[in-house]
């Protein structure tokens, strides 16, 4: 080959968010989450390490975007970890069957610690692949594994990583993304955490609600029970966002498609379809649905929104080398 060492990490959506952290540096979280790992989503990084480097080289869909901070900063630990001083030749792609919106910082750092730490001479189990995803962006310490995932808290550098809940799935689940926005979001979920954390009154409920809500998601999962596990993700991902509405200032991520969105799945369920949502830090709505029912769903979406705004993926697996 030519040297480049290179790893593909499907994106997750969170049925338990995470959302606030208790170390800001060593992106610690301040409550478990739960994920499910995404087949038609993923990124594919490339990585060298040369002597014929002056500094890092780092290309994401053929744009240089060298001056990244969070991506040299990310090196850099990898560079200590093994001890070396080379810089890297980075090259990345992100696979999104539309043309944006649903890139995700989460398969971006769990493919670029995969690739960069083989690399650099580093032989790593995915537990510390997951701590070291985790540096990157908290997201990514669960798309080191595939289907079901969890994100076990901790409290330090060592004792916060991903597990494996169930993979490959048994559940008949799938996610319909309804990509509304293709604008960069304007408060990134890292400032927007950090914002509720420190000035919601209701953060500390939400962080004792995530334990009753991840135990019953667990639950869910092992009684192979869909709709308590789509119940419970769609309230979480309510009181998720109930905590950017309740800070200072206060702000969301809802936009008009998002709510009409979401009056979609509630009619479609009124009218027998097991269908529930979920949303992160942007206006685009993800829908938990069974294969039965993904064309009941397109068509009832198909009425507002495009095809190609509609991307339905099953449950995918977990970071992969692919040489
Ligand atoms: C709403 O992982 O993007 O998607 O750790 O600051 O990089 P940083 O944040 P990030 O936050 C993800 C927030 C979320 C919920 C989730 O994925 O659990």
């Amino acid at each position: 080959s030519n040297g480049f060492i290179t790893a593909r990490a499907h994106t997750n959506i969170a049925l338990i968010k995470y959302w606030g952290k208790k170390n800001d540096d060593l992106i610690i979280p301040n409550n478990n989450s739960l994920s499910l790992t995404l087949d038609e989503f993923y990124t594919d990084t490339s990585v060298k390490f040369s002597n014929e480097l002056s500094k890092d080289s780092i290309f994401l869909d053929d744009v240089d975007i060298s001056n990244s901070t969070k991506i040299v900063n990310f090196l850099d630990i990898i560079r200590e970890k093994a001890s070396i001083s080379e810089y890297a030749y980075v090259k990345s792609y992100n696979n999104v069957p539309t043309s944006a919106g649903l890139a995700s910082s989460a398969s971006g750092f769990a493919a670029l610690a995969a690739a960069a730490s083989k690399a650099a001479g580093l032989q790593l189990t995915s537990k510390e692949l997951s701590k070291l995803a985790r540096r990157g962006s908290g997201s990514a310490t669960r798309s080191i594994f595939g289907g079901f995932a969890e994100w076990i808290k901790g409290n330090t550098d060592n004792d916060s990583y991903g597990v494996e809940i169930e993979n490959p799935v048994t559940m008949d689940i799938n996610m319909i993304a309804v990509v509304l926005n293709d604008q960069p979001k304007k408060i990134s979920s890292r400032v927007g955490m950090k914002r509720s954390v420190e000035t919601s009154p209701y953060y500390n409920a939400w962080v004792k609600q995530c334990e009753v809500d991840l135990i019953k998601a667990k639950t869910a999962i092992k009684e192979n029970d869909f709709n308590t596990l789509g119940k419970i993700s769609e309230s979480n991902a309510m009181r998720m966002h109930a905590l950017t509405m309740s800070a200072e200032p206060a702000f969301m991520y809802f936009n008009n498609d998002s709510i009409q969105v979401i009056n979609s799945v509630k009619t479609l369920r009124e009218n027998g379809v097991e269908c529930y949502f979920t949303m992160d830090a942007g206006p685009n709505v993800k829908i938990i649905c069974k294969s039965k029912d993904i064309k009941k769903i397109k068509a009832a979406l198909t009425k507002t929104f495009n095809d190609e705004q509609i991307v339905v993926s099953k449950p995918g697996c977990g970071v992969q080398f692919i040489n």
